[in-house]
């Protein structure tokens, strides 16, 4: 085995299709290709994602190779997302890996979606050292996750209904703003009034997250509200915003510090889509002041879904000689 190896890492969960190379935990190429056929419907449609896929793998496979620099002969393994993710989706990315491998004759490796988001804090300075919570925030997931080593990721608690980055797209289809509504919400929320309205805050025992509720709470508020007012969205969309964002992310810091009590870790960091939020990201600085904690924030392009995260959890992988064989498949449920 080579010591400074290449490795070609696939990402093909959702709706984002992407190809990484890595050399020697060196991120060189991270091209991510985002289906914006999804927008007019609102939402993903998996048969969609899964032609565009189709459609996509190739091209953003050669762009990841040509931008690092180097040729698919050069390659000495083949990373993907196994899961968790959309069926149709994940096909794609496992079958194109596996045969990708094949072909080369070179080893696969299979990982984890969600332990890959966390991983990303180790593409750029500063990385976080061992043990650090992490809480992994995203579109299917709310998870918060005592990082003890690159593989060795422990669950503390998980939401038990809808993530939180549901709770923020299906807030912004409510209010009739475009898909994907995470980032709508954080554009009007930076320009509100995060006191202006009052939702209701969960209170789940241990570190189990629940948003449907506060979903519930802003359709009833807002059919409430519009009965009285045609155009109350409109003339307070700001304001709106901005307190159910301030609800979301005091739910999501209340369980992180609860957690960094209990276990004494000094160290934590945001992972996922929603690390993305610039509210959530001002809002965990200055917890981590109040109480005495590094805190670790990715670069944007490391926050939603990309390749350059898998290829940096295939590279922890390489280095600890975890492969897969040809008979692996893809895992839409797959547990961190
Ligand atoms: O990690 P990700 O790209 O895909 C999944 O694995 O789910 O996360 C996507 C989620 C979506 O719910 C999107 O609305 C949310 O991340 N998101 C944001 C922001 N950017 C993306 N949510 C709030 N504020 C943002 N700036
Ligand atoms: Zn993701």
């Amino acid at each position: 085995m080579p010591n400074t190896p290449i490795i070609l890492a696939i990402e093909s969960s959702c709706d984002e299709t992407s190809a990484a190379v890595i050399i020697n935990g060196e991120v060189k190429s991270n091209i991510v290709s985002t289906q914006v056929i999804h927008e007019k419907y609102g939402g993903v449609v998996p048969e969609l994602a899964s032609r565009a896929h189709q459609q996509h793998i190739l091209p953003v496979v050669e762009s990841a190779l040509q931008k690092a620099k180097v040729t698919k002969n050069e390659v000495d393994a083949v990373g993907f997302t196994r899961g968790p993710g959309l069926l149709g989706s994940l096909l794609v990315g496992t079958s194109f890996a596996k045969s990708f491998a094949l072909a080369m004759n070179i080893p696969l490796i299979e990982v984890n979606h969600m332990q890959a988001h966390i991983l990303a804090h180790f593409i750029d300075e500063p990385k976080p050292s061992f043990p650090f919570i992490c809480l992994t925030v995203s579109g299917g997931h709310t998870q918060l996750v005592l990082v003890s080593s690159p593989l060795e990721m422990e669950v503390l608690g998980e939401t038990q209904d809808d993530a939180v980055g549901e709770a923020f797209d299906k807030a912004a289809k409510m209010l009739g703003l475009p898909y994907p509504g995470g980032p709508m919400i954080d554009k009007h929320a930076a320009k509100g009034n995060p006191q202006a309205f009052e939702f209701p805050v969960s209170d789940m025992p241990g570190f189990t997250y629940s948003f449907s509720g506060i979903k519930t709470a802003l359709l009833y508020f807002l059919q409430k509200e519009v009965n009285k007012n045609a155009d109350f969205i409109d003339e307070n969309i700001d304001d709106i915003c901005a307190s159910y964002q301030h609800t979301l992310i005091k739910m999501l810091l209340q369980k992180l510090r609860k957690a960094t009590r209990k276990l004494k870790v000094k160290q934590v960091a945001i992972a996922g889509g929603v690390a993305a939020n610039s509210g959530l990201r001002k809002a965990i600085q200055e917890l981590a002041e109040k109480e005495g904690l590094e805190v670790f924030t990715p670069q944007f392009q490391y926050c939603t879904d990309n390749a350059a995260m898998i290829a940096m959890a295939a590279h922890f992988k390489y280095e600890a000689g975890e492969f897969s064989d040809q008979k692996i498949s893809a895992m839409p449920r797959y547990k961190l």
